[in-house]
């Protein structure tokens, strides 16, 4: 690149460390007691580290070792890293969902970066909500900003079998539930399903989210695949280090990287490696930061000219680090060429078509060839009807075909808890032909949409052989999770949508191909319905939680805070 650059009197940070008032005198006398000498940072670009490294969140947990890489290579380019410790998101431990919080770690992100002496930033995540929230953040300062994901952690293992994350959790659970397996064999899986640093190694949401990263051109070539544990992983890091630095001085913004082109090229990416419903939410409400309008409908048109290439569980075979092998993202994007905007920027190159120039695929059963996809079109369906007059999606490969299209009658549960306590109650008499739905686990009924989507089967269908049925509800559904669920339905029960209006005996009607939801009940029916309709009680009174539920957009808009997506200025902290 031969972009102009910038005069070391020109750094944003520059205002707090270089002009002759008693607050730069006191900026560098602070700096001397952190232990650096003036040439160690003045006049150089300062890049921070937003780490959401934690004891508590084993995807993550490589990532202090990480940091450290990512500081050499901002040395070596002649920065000035400094490391911002940031809340930390656990999909697995962070209750009632880390969804709860991804608005959170986004203002953290957006505050940090805009009140500190920042030039650029380096992101280091990837457990799911993660990746959105520091690109939402970072995005709404607009610096420039490299995004280093966690990386997957390796394959799992038990006896013969390679395990993937969620995915054989959940099938396990079942197999004991069903009394296939016992106290034994479980114990034998508690060790072998996740073996190292990383996070969820399936395409689920995380790696879902950090190859979209990588397709909207923010991290450095070929990083979202690298196993977290293989050295690769820290040569990566360093890597980015080095990059940001020149991306400081030639003043390459993050907006001049996520545009409209970047976005629509992330979602024919998900969809196209048959990712996780969550992208869906997650792009939605990135875009809007990104001040780019991207809606259902975009996700809907472009998986009709996308089909399923990666050939990766829940929806096919392989894990994260056979797709690494094959190729990792350069290799797949490089067979989606014709769908993809190839002359817009990435964060390493002028352009994506230079960035993929020689990318090869290595394995073609994995990353496989145009003319021998997995699907024939990408891999999450939007639905409209009577049931979601704003939407619902459905990741149609990772369900049993014959239910695609399937009427039935609903059985409703009212809550989580009440579908907990009742499902395997024999009283209920359920076959496999019945519609579970599940409502108020919406945004703002959950609150904060749980991944409650993947309704349990009852135990004694399970018996029988049932291992899928149509299941729906306003919740999400984790990103390695499988079946026959319509999620994220909008309007969302708790605000008074169709869905809080659905009956026990209700038929539902599912047509997959005609993206179609609908309740067979009549309009006077519902209205009368609706008429006795009474919102349910208010879960927060107070703190965090009720300002999520007062400010929580709707799943179609991507669950962002109302304040946070409206258009507007925000002052400079700096007054001089
Ligand atoms: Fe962190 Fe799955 S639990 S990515
Ligand atoms: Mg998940």
């Amino acid at each position: 690149m031969t972009a102009a650059r910038i005069a070391p009197e020109e750094l944003r940070s520059h205002q707090w460390y270089g002009t002759d008032g008693l607050r730069s005198f006191s900026h560098r006398a602070r700096t001397r007691q952190l232990g650096y000498l003036p040439e160690e940072h003045l006049g150089k670009p300062v890049v921070a580290i937003l780490n959401t490294w934690s004891d508590i969140n084993p995807c993550h947990v490589h990532l202090r070792e990480r940091a450290q890489a990512v500081k050499r290579g901002v040395w070596q380019a002649g920065g000035f890293p400094l490391e911002f410790p940031v809340s930390t998101l656990s999909e697995t431990f962070q209750k009632p969902t880390p969804m709860l919080y991804r608005n959170m770690l986004a203002m953290e992100t957006e505050e940090l970066l805009r009140s500190y002496p920042v030039d650029g930033a380096v992101l280091l995540g990837g457990c799911d909500k993660s990746t959105p929230a520091l690109l939402m953040g970072a995005a709404s300062v607009d610096l420039p900003t490299v995004f280093v994901p966690a990386g997957p952690m390796l394959p799992g293992h038990w006896r013969n079998e390679v395990l993937g994350s969620g995915t054989d959790m959940w099938k396990y659970w079942d197999d004991k539930r069903a009394g296939l397996i016992g106290d034994c064999e479980m114990g034998e899986l508690e060790n072998g399903l996740a073996r190292s640093p990383g996070h969820c190694m399936t395409m689920g949401t995380a790696s879902t989210l950090t190859a979209a990263a990588e397709a909207l051109g923010v991290t450095v070539p070929g990083a979202s695949s690298i196993p977290a544990v293989d050295s690769g992983h820290d040569r990566m890091a360093a890597r980015s280090g080095l990059r940001i630095v020149e991306l400081v001085w030639q003043q390459r913004k993050l907006s001049e990287i996520l545009t409209a082109e970047a976005y629509e090229d992330a979602v024919a990416t998900v969809l196209a490696l048959g990712g996780s419903t969550n992208a869906v939410i997650h792009l939605i409400a990135m875009a809007g930061r990104s001040g780019i309008k991207l809606t259902l409908d975009d996700f809907d048109r472009i998986a009709r000219t996308v089909p399923v290439l990666a050939n990766l569980r829940p929806g096919g075979k392989y894990l994260m680090e056979d797709f690494h092998f094959a190729g990792g993202l350069p290799g797949f994007l490089a067979r989606l060429t014709d769908v993809l905007h190839l002359d817009r920027p990435t964060v390493a190159h002028d352009t994506l078509r230079e960035q993929l120039d020689g990318a090869l695929v290595h394995d073609s059963d994995v990353i496989r060839e145009r003319d021998h996809p997995l699907a024939d079109e990408g891999g999450v369906a939007v639905l409209r009807g009577n049931l979601c007059p704003d939407g619902a999606v459905i990741k149609h490969i990772a369900a049993e075909p014959h239910l695609l299209r399937h009427t039935g009658p609903a059985v409703v549960f009212d809550d989580y808890k009440e579908m907990q306590r009742t499902i395997n109650d024999p009283a209920l008499a359920l076959t496999a032909d019945h519609v579970l739905v599940l409502r108020n686990a919406g945004p703002k009924g959950g609150p904060g949409m749980p991944e409650y989507g993947m309704l349990p089967i009852p135990d004694y269908l399970l018996k029988q052989g049932v291992r899928d049925m149509v299941r729906l509800s306003d919740a999400r559904m984790s990103g390695t999770s499988y079946g026959a669920c319509v999620l994220h339905i909008a309007p969302e029960s708790y605000v008074g949508g169709p869905l809080a209006l659905v009956r026990t005996g209700d038929l539902i009607t599912l047509d997959v191909e005609a993206r179609r939801l609908d309740l067979g009940v009549s309009d006077e029916e519902l209205t009368r319905r609706r008429a006795e309709w009474t919102p349910p009680p208010q879960r927060y009174e107070r703190g965090y939680g009720a300002l999520y539920q007062d400010q929580i957009t709707q799943a179609d808009t991507g669950c962002d805070f109302a304040f946070l997506a409206r258009p507007g200025e925000v002052p400079d902290p700096y007054a001089g």
